[in-house]
């Protein structure tokens, strides 16, 4: 696979698909983080001579009253502060308006196209963007000499703006390359992950057992110890037969969690014990329980023997992923288990630390530990299917094979 330093930009139109799928309310950014993680690439091809023309989708686009919250217009005002360079937003991602705005681009300027997703909505043929109307893919194609994919969080996604542009390219004999965010995400979430050095531990937690078993299955022969936390604790709990009170339980995956605790051969570990409350709120009387939990109470986080327990496997550990919550750690009452597991990553200085989805990354940035940790996926749903050993369509478009 060729990577966006492979590439000749200079004096070249080259079509970037970002993930700038950022938090947006009100017009205002809540997290810019992946626009951020874009800019090597960016800076790239505009400090080599070349002209980006960028394309990314925002949010879910169903109506045209969606379109006013989800134009990617602060989002390119966003990149021209970050840049510290102007930025074209050009209004549409189609016709006219978009072939005059790339003609009059200069060597080294940046262009940043209308949300693919309105594309959704704007036809006759339905999702355009959405279903990979191959029609799409060409056009866009057509704008530019290369194309360079850096929107790893959408890679698990085959649409036109990623896929199809990326097919249409190599049909036309033009280069199509990975970008540096791409890279880096495949190099740890996929690389370190299927040769881990050893020992490698995984973290898991988040509220259901059903959205993490892919992962389990295909980390169990590759990790040492897999430690489970957070509301899918409770249905192993139960599966090992302990009384788990009104705590999260998914009742038919029951069967299955025996079976991953038998395949694991002792490498699942289990909290010890738990911080459990009356209800699912932060003022609710809570205390830490170990063994059983009463019936009127919900286990809602890891309790201090777990976070102890879960501390001395990872302090030998030379690779480790985290993916998902020890608790509600939204609720501040609940949230040392998660908080306390970040802590133990960023104090791991001679390991390959790797954090994945939206929550365990979001308590490392509470936690001010993010410098502290080899690598935080930019990508929610495509890190987890990364993790489970899928093969993502985004990647599998700009490989050679
Ligand atoms: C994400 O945020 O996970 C990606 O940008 C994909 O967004 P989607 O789930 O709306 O396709």
């Amino acid at each position: 696979k060729l990577i966006v330093s492979d590439l000749d930009v200079k004096g070249k139109k080259v079509l970037v698909r970002v993930d700038f799928n950022v938090p947006i309310k009100d017009g205002v950014i809540g997290d810019d983080n992946r626009i951020v993680a874009a800019l090597p690439t960016i800076k790239y091809i505009i400090e080599n001579g070349g002209k980006a023309i960028l394309l990314s989708h925002l949010g879910r686009v169903k109506s045209d009253d969606d379109k006013k919250e989800l134009s990617l217009k602060p989002v390119a005002e966003r990149l021209s502060e970050l840049l510290k360079k102007p930025v074209t937003f050009v209004p549409a991602n189609e016709g006219k308006e978009v072939e005059d705005a790339v003609a009059k681009m200069q060597d080294g300027d940046v262009a940043v196209l209308e949300n693919t997703r309105f594309q959704d909505i704007d036809n006759d043929f339905g999702k355009r963007e959405s279903k990979n109307d191959p029609k799409l893919g060409e056009y866009w194609a057509s704008l530019g000499d290369m194309y360079v994919n850096d929107a790893f969080g959408t890679a698990h996604r085959s649409h036109a703006s990623n896929v199809g542009i990326a097919e249409a390219m190599k049909k036309d004999g033009k280069p199509v390359a990975a970008g540096f965010l791409m890279e880096k995400e495949i190099k740890f979430l996929g690389d370190a992950v299927a040769n881990p050095v050893h020992p490698f531990v995984t973290i898991l937690g988040g509220a259901k057992v059903s959205d993490k078993i892919d992962v389990i299955t295909n980390l169990i022969p590759k990790s040492d110890h897999i430690l489970i936390g957070g509301g899918m604790a409770y249905t192993f709990l139960a599966a090992q037969g302990h009384e788990i009170g009104k705590s999260l339980f998914e009742p038919d995956k029951v069967d299955l969690a025996k079976k991953l605790l038998q395949d694991a051969d002792g490498k699942i570990v289990l909290p010890v014990d738990n911080v459990a409350a009356t209800e699912f709120s932060n003022d609710a009387a809570r205390k830490v329980v170990e063994d059983d939990i009463p019936e009127n109470m919900m286990g809602l986080d890891i309790g201090p023997k777990t976070v102890a327990k879960f501390k001395d496997v990872l302090k030998d550990a030379k690779t480790v992923v985290w993916n998902g919550p020890m608790g509600a750690f939204e609720m501040s009452n609940f949230a040392e288990g998660t908080l306390e597991v970040g802590k133990a990553l960023a104090d791991l200085t001679d390991a390959t630390t790797i954090i994945g989805g939206g929550d365990s990354t979001a308590a490392a940035k509470q936690l001010g530990i993010a410098p502290k940790i080899t690598h935080i996926s930019t990508g929610g749903g495509a890190s987890l299917q990364y993790l489970e050993g899928k093969e993502l369509p985004g990647i599998a478009c700009i490989s050679d094979k």
